[in-house]
């Protein structure tokens, strides 16, 4: 497929662009700086542009298949970034979205959200307000998205041995790798089986 990913140069995008390449697929990343890339690959392309710049999203859309996000960094990107690529992708023939938001939007058994628990860190309800703000944007839209909500994201190999759950969070979830959630991530790509649906994902 010929995607468009999003925060190819993060910390979970440098593995999902690497094995993206690895699967065949074409891969445009869409980056603010092309030289942080620091890679070279015939399907790979640089398209330089910026997530807060709406105009510049919707101009990367056309001929993709699908979009990936891992766009991150601050809550102002999560949200406003999620907004820009809705609205593109609404007037758009690109449908398919998979984006990655954090394990604290989930529900728990009665339907409190995993943020809303007095153990929650404070030092992550601010981007974990802007996660939830993304998926009602995704809700809201009439996408084919799917929203995958990790605990911690760690290094470590590629094992694809982890547990996914729709809709719900997962007991005991600490961490996955990168590897494993870029590896879930073109699963779903290929083979969707989350539409419309956030996903916990652990280890
Ligand atoms: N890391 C974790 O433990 C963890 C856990 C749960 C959920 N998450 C969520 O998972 C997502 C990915 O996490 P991560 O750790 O991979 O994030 P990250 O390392 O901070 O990467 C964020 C990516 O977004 C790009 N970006 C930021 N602002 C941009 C803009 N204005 N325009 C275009 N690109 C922009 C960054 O590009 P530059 O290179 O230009 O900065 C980078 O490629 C985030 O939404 C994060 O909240 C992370």
């Amino acid at each position: 497929m010929n995607v468009l990913l999003l925060g190819a140069t993060g910390q979970l995008g440098r593995p999902l662009l690497r094995q993206a390449l690895a699967a065949g697929h074409g891969v445009s990343a869409f980056v603010r700086r092309p030289e942080r890339l620091d890679l070279a690959h015939p399907r790979l392309r640089a398209v330089r542009g910026d997530a807060l710049d709406p105009a510049g999203v919707a101009a990367a859309l056309p001929g993709h298949d699908a979009v990936l996000s891992t766009l991150g960094g601050s809550p102002d990107v999560v949200t406003q970034g999620a907004r820009h690529l809705v609205a593109a992708m609404q007037g758009s023939a690109v449908r398919r979205l998979i984006a990655v938001a954090a394990a604290g939007i989930l529900p728990l058994d009665d339907r409190t959200l995993v943020r809303d628990l007095p153990t929650f860190p404070a030092g992550f309800r601010e981007v974990s307000a802007a996660h939830l703000r993304a998926y009602e944007l995704l809700v809201a839209s009439d996408l084919e998205w799917t929203l995958l909500c990790p605990p911690a994201l760690v290094g470590g190999a590629l094992t694809g041995r982890y547990r996914v759950q729709a809709e719900h969070a997962l007991s005991d979830a600490r961490t996955v790798s990168t590897e494993d959630a870029a590896h879930f991530i073109l699963g779903e790509l290929t083979a969707p089986r989350f539409v419309r649906m956030r996903v916990a994902i652990a280890s």
